[in-house]
């Protein structure tokens, strides 16, 4: 039976932080899903289909990789991918009590779904999306924090965004 690992987030964009988390984890497994999350209640800067596509993008060529979104719990949605691990990267201290919590919640929802915690490479310790975007907005270099594509597609959003801020 193919070992199946779900990589799950919000993804609003995705980071060099991410990808690194992405390809140490697909080595331990047969298959990895990005998954990414759908959630009505946030109001992300890229939509769904945007932050799939830009991932899809960037993780062309990894042939055991799959990007997707999901609705609902993540372990309904690992379950019926027929996932037996869910991937989250730690980059500090400061994450552990909140991947904690998620983790044991998680193994709480099915105890059959662990949760595997990846380290990512030193240098993208402090990245976060968050970071990535405010940066971004405020007209400083994303390079070398995330990929060139998703560089690109910041820069298009910020400036389709700054053009409605000034007609308003
Ligand atoms: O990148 P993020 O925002 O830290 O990812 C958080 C994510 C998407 C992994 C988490 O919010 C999630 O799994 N949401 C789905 C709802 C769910 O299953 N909740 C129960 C666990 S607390």
């Amino acid at each position: 039976m193919k070992k199946i690992a779900i990589y799950p987030g919000t993804f609003d964009p995705i980071t060099n932080g991410h990808i690194d988390i992405a390809k140490r984890s697909v080595r331990l497994f047969d298959k990895l899903i990005v998954a990414v999350l759908n959630n009505p209640k946030k109001t992300p800067l890229f939509t769904v289909n945007e932050r799939v596509e830009l991932i899809r993008e960037v993780l062309k060529d990894e042939v055991t990789i799959e990007v997707d979104y999901f609705n609902g719990l993540l372990v309904d949605y690992a379950n019926k991918k027929q996932g037996c691990a869910i991937i989250r990267g730690l980059r500090a201290i400061s994450d552990f009590e909140y991947e904690m919590q998620m983790s044991l919640i998680n193994r709480r929802l099915n105890p059959n779904i662990d949760t595997f915690f990846k380290m990512p490479s030193e240098e993208y310790t402090f990245l976060t999306s968050s970071a990535v975007k405010e940066i971004a907005s405020l007209g400083g270099s994303v390079a070398g924090l995330v990929p060139r594509v998703v560089e690109k597609a910041l820069k298009d959003k910020f400036k389709h965004i700054s053009v409605i801020q000034f007609e308003v």
